[in-house]
């Protein structure tokens, strides 16, 4: 690992794609001194940053506003077809560092690199000699020096290492994490050749504590791929320990704390109602996808640990109907505590708490959803999170799927009739139950 020396040029940073990790990443940049384009191809998310509301948690109002406000960061409409002319500057004459953070989702299994390759695309057209462009969007090993080259070539007729830098830096950002930030989390930074990861390091040196040096865009795409592997299978063997110590009358909690105890060799995983997010439940897909084509071959580990997690809504509704006995969920009054994938976070993609609510409502359930997070919630009715304590014994059940800190756990689980708290945030006694 190397500390970072900060960087004193100035630079026309480029970031296409204003989600949860390009806003962080522009706003950043922008506040280190950069002019920053940030480029979108969503209109109603650029109106509203251009208001200087953020639909980041990550990135508040306030600083998003400052960086607006001194002419340090400026939005583009990434497609203007149907974009009003007068609102949006649709134009940027070129970069010096280019970004591509757009999402990068599974259809049916495959990898959809057709945001990567529209990013790559518009990059391509303003790329100039001397130039970089940073691959940050999470994919399988090869795409960097593959698909996003060719597109480059495709598009500009420059070469890496001969014209431009070009180099793959994950992004590790956890939205929510107050303790691990953009800026505090180390960055792992590669390049083509030996010249393009100092370019590429030189640039996040100066926005963030740490930069961690790979020495190939393979090797940095591959580990953002285990760590999120790693992730995805602890989570996985944990949710199957809980439930069978569940079934065996044991209280696995208790057992967790336990083997936390080992300061070595061990690592807590908390059981939890499924995985979420853009990340967890997507990014696996990308290295079994890959493994497959390339070897024939398949990922145990990965597939196993992927149908365990996905069955958890399902197990969740299972103990819920157990919960309520003879009486069972046709007809009962649930309260849903949280339908965000995680706490903190507006993100409902993927989410389990979501997918808890489909089911319940299959099952017949009549179900009414709190979650300070999830405004425009319209799927079922919904409570304002200050009532949830006041309410919860109206309810047959109330099921904690994500344990957003502004519930007052301790008034609900006192409150409550009967509580399934997939999150242990309530002592367990005769009418909580923890998954
Ligand atoms: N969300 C996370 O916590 C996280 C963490 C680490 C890595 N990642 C990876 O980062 C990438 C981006 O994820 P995200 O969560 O920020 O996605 P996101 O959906 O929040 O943001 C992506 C943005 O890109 C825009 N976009 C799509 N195509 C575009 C184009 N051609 N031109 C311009 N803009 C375009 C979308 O409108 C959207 O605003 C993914 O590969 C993801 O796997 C995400």
């Amino acid at each position: 690992m190397r500390a970072c020396q900060r960087v004193a040029r100035v630079s026309v940073v480029a970031v296409v794609g204003l989600g949860y990790v390009g806003l962080p990443l522009a706003t950043r940049a922008a506040e280190v001194g950069h002019t920053v384009i940030g480029l979108d191809s969503d209109e109603t998310k650029l109106s509203a940053l251009g208001l200087g509301c953020s639909h980041v948690e990550d990135v508040s109002d306030e600083r998003l506003a400052a960086v607006m406000r001194e002419g340090r960061f400026r939005l583009v409409l990434a497609t203007p077809t149907q974009g009003d002319p007068a609102r949006y500057d649709y134009g940027f004459n070129g970069f010096d560092i280019g970004i591509i953070t757009v999402p990068t989702p599974l259809e049916d299994g495959k990898p959809d690199l057709s945001y990567v390759e529209g990013a790559a695309r518009t990059l391509g057209r303003r790329l100039r000699p001397g130039g970089v462009v940073v691959l940050e969007s999470t994919s399988y090993p090869g795409t960097t020096e593959g698909l996003v080259a060719d597109v480059l070539l495709e598009e500009s007729g420059l070469q890496p290492e001969v014209d431009y830098h070009l180099g793959f830096s994950p992004e590790r950002i956890d939205p929510g994490n107050e303790q691990h930030d953009f800026e505090t989390t180390p960055k792992l930074v590669s390049g083509t050749d030996a010249a393009a990861l100092a370019a590429v390091e030189s640039f996040y040196a100066g926005l963030v504590k740490e930069t961690v040096p790979v020495s190939s865009p393979t090797v940095a795409e591959c580990a953002k791929l285990f760590e999120n592997i790693f992730r995805q299978v602890n989570v996985a063997l944990v949710n199957e320990m809980a439930t069978l110590a569940h079934d065996l009358d044991i209280d696995f909690w208790q057992v967790l704390d336990a083997a936390a105890s080992k300061p070595y060799g061990f690592m807590k995983f908390t059981p939890g109602p499924g995985v979420g997010g853009h990340c967890i439940p997507v990014d696996p897909g990308y290295f079994t996808w890959f493994a497959q084509r390339r070897l024939g071959r398949s990922s145990r580990f990965i597939e196993l640990a992927q149908e365990v997690n996905e069955g958890m809504p399902g197990y969740v509704v299972e103990r819920a109907e157990e919960m309520l006995g003879r009486s069972g969920l046709l007809g009962a009054q649930v309260l849903v505590l949280g339908v965000s994938y995680k706490k903190g976070t507006a993100d409902q993609r993927k989410s389990p708490g979501r997918s808890i609510v489909d089911l319940l409502l299959d099952a017949g359930a009549l179900v009414t959803v709190t979650d300070p997070y999830a405004r425009n919630w319209t799927a079922t009715t919904s409570l304002d999170a200050s009532e949830a304590a006041g309410r919860a014994a109206d309810f047959d059940l109330v099921i904690l799927a994500t344990d957003h800190d502004e519930f007052d756990f301790e008034a609900i689980g006192r409150s409550a009739r009967l509580v399934l708290d997939c999150r242990r945030r309530m002592p367990a006694n005769e009418s909580v139950h923890t998954l």
